[in-house]
């Protein structure tokens, strides 16, 4: 049977939370906060813009985000049938992205979100999509042929516990792929890139948005996140195998492909 590795390896979460609502923590400390407090501050936050997120998403990223889904999910050879999960899968773009490339594979997507998912089941009906948190995927061991995430890990409240559970639900040889915004590694891509998200960003979304709140939380989470490569060596460091990594964009986004050690597999 597949591993349970969250279990074997101790790794859980604290669930409490000492706030209600994304409003009650600032961008920048929120970037920095796990467990409890930051399921919270992320679930809050999109449910109130949820309505808004496709189109605002467009004119923050200038349209990229359809060409990484491109660059990232047109080459995975996933087959008729193969069962796959969207973890995150927001207003399912990424889910819809999915079923017209690949016909005949069997799509399901997971969220934290209510409003998300209300988006994502308004929008494609037929996929079943359902709640529930990275933190404790309800699903059984072994489930999927293949588990993606996009845009999502920054948002996370424990990155190892994230990683343990996709990789739990995958099947012995599945893959994971992980789809993000990473901090450019380019001194001068990366001065670019952090005055267009916490000086310019703000500007644009505010004729949409009278609180700015959410994507000056966005810009935090990318800013304090990740590089690709520290991205692979967590990925490493939690049993995985890393097969391919991408970056596109001068490396505002970057794609990582994994599988789990088979070791861990009895
Ligand atoms: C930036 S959106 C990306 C949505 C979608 N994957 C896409 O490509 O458009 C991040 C999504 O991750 C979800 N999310 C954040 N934390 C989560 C968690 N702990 N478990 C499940 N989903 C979570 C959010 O509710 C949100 O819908």
């Amino acid at each position: 049977m597949h591993n349970k590795q969250a279990n074997d390896m101790n790794l859980s979460i604290n669930t409490s939370s000492l706030i209600t609502t994304y409003k009650e923590v600032s961008p920048e400390i929120a970037a920095k906060l796990t467990g409890g407090d930051k399921t919270t501050y992320v679930r809050t936050l999109f449910d109130k813009i949820s309505n808004r997120y496709d189109l605002i998403r467009t004119i923050v990223f200038l349209g990229h985000t359809s060409l990484w889904y491109r660059q990232s999910l047109s080459d995975l050879d996933l087959k008729v049938g193969d069962k796959v999960l969207d973890v995150g899968c927001g207003t399912g773009e990424s889910t819809r992205y999915l079923i017209n490339r690949y016909p005949g594979i069997n799509v399901e997507g997971m969220d934290i979100s209510s409003g998300m998912l209300n988006e994502a089941r308004r929008l494609s009906p037929k996929v079943n999509y359902f709640e529930g948190d990275v933190s404790a995927i309800p699903c059984p061991n072994a489930t999927y042929d293949f588990v993606l995430t996009t845009f999502t890990f920054r948002n996370f409240p424990e990155r190892n516990v994230a990683i343990a559970e996709m990789l739990r639900v995958l099947r012995p040889g599945g893959r994971l792929l992980i789809l993000d915004h990473f901090y450019p590694q380019n001194p001068l891509w990366r001065a670019v890139y952090t005055f267009w998200m916490r000086r310019v960003v703000p500007q644009i979304v505010k004729p949409f948005m009278e609180d700015v709140t959410p994507y000056r939380y966005l810009a935090e989470s990318i800013i304090n996140g990740l590089t690709i490569s520290g991205f692979k060596t967590l990925l490493e460091l939690n049993q995985a195998v890393v097969l391919q990594t991408n970056t596109y964009t001068g490396g505002a986004a970057g794609r990582v492909i994994a599988v789990c050690q088979q070791e861990d597999i009895e």
